[in-house]
């Protein structure tokens, strides 16, 4: 039985507006909602449609506060490969958000585990995630939830797998600059949010898909979890969607 409630989109594009609808009916409905964020190529579509959205009047960030999943340890909020320069970047300075409002990890701390109680105590403090945004690595990590022996519960420092590094080298000049190490939320403080929103899109995401969705739930395919989840909603595209029957 899966819980999960699967929506096929024909494109990377029709998938951005199918989030941006949900994104949109829960900012009209509770305008100081806290979303949880994720960076990566695929919210891209959706954080395009929001920036337009809110420019064409349907809907106002300026009470939203957000929370972002992740952020590459040793990289500053001004280094263009950090998340929070992509979040700045590819969102928030497009709209009304307060700035003050965003929380990202911060990826140069010295006391990594002070940070991460902090963040957890955060989102907390703001009562708790509305909807939580997720990507999907291609070895089922959501966030920085890499492949393991169990399901991290909150906020932890990760090493990455190479199979992820090579996956964002692109963003770099090399291999060697992609951070070895990550801050990410853990799969429990997923879980713990009220509603969650995954997007994949593209051929290369459809056997994970298959996998996480519709294969046993294991911490050697993170986002499996997210059968669990009493409101977790999926959107693929076709692409991502042609490993299923
Ligand atoms: C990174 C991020 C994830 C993201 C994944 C997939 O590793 N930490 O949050 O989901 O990449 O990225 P993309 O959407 O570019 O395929």
């Amino acid at each position: 039985m899966h819980h999960v409630n699967l929506i096929i989109a024909k494109d990377p594009a029709e998938a951005g507006r199918l989030a941006a609808d949900i994104f949109q009916e829960l900012i009209n409905a509770k305008p100081d909602c806290v979303l949880g964020l994720a960076t990566g190529s695929t919210p891209l579509p959706l954080y395009r449609e929001l920036i337009q959205r809110e420019k064409d009047g349907k809907l106002s960030f300026a009470k939203v506060r957000s929370a972002n999943l992740d952020e590459y340890k040793g990289l500053s909020g001004d280094h263009p490969q950090s998340y929070r320069y992509f979040m700045n970047e590819n969102l928030f300075n497009h709209i009304s958000i307060d700035p003050a409002n965003t929380m990202v990890p911060s990826g140069l701390v010295e006391d990594a585990d002070a940070m991460c109680a902090a963040y957890e105590a955060a989102i907390e403090a703001m009562g708790g995630i509305d909807i939580q945004l997720l990507g999907i690595g291609h070895d089922g990590h959501i966030g920085f939830n890499e492949p393991c022996d169990h399901f991290p519960a909150a906020t932890h420092e990760v090493e990455l797998e190479e199979i992820t590094r090579q996956a964002n080298k692109r963003f770099f000049n090399s291999i060697d600059e992609v951070p070895t190490a990550a801050y990410t939320m853990g799969c429990g403080t997923v879980m713990a949010a009220r509603k969650v929103l995954l997007i994949a899109t593209g051929k290369d995401k459809a056997e994970i898909v298959k996998q996480s969705f519709f294969g046993p739930v294991t911490p050697m395919v993170p986002a499996s979890i997210l059968q669990f989840h009493p409101d977790c909603t999926v959107i693929v595209d076709e692409a991502a969607a042609s490993a299923l029957k």
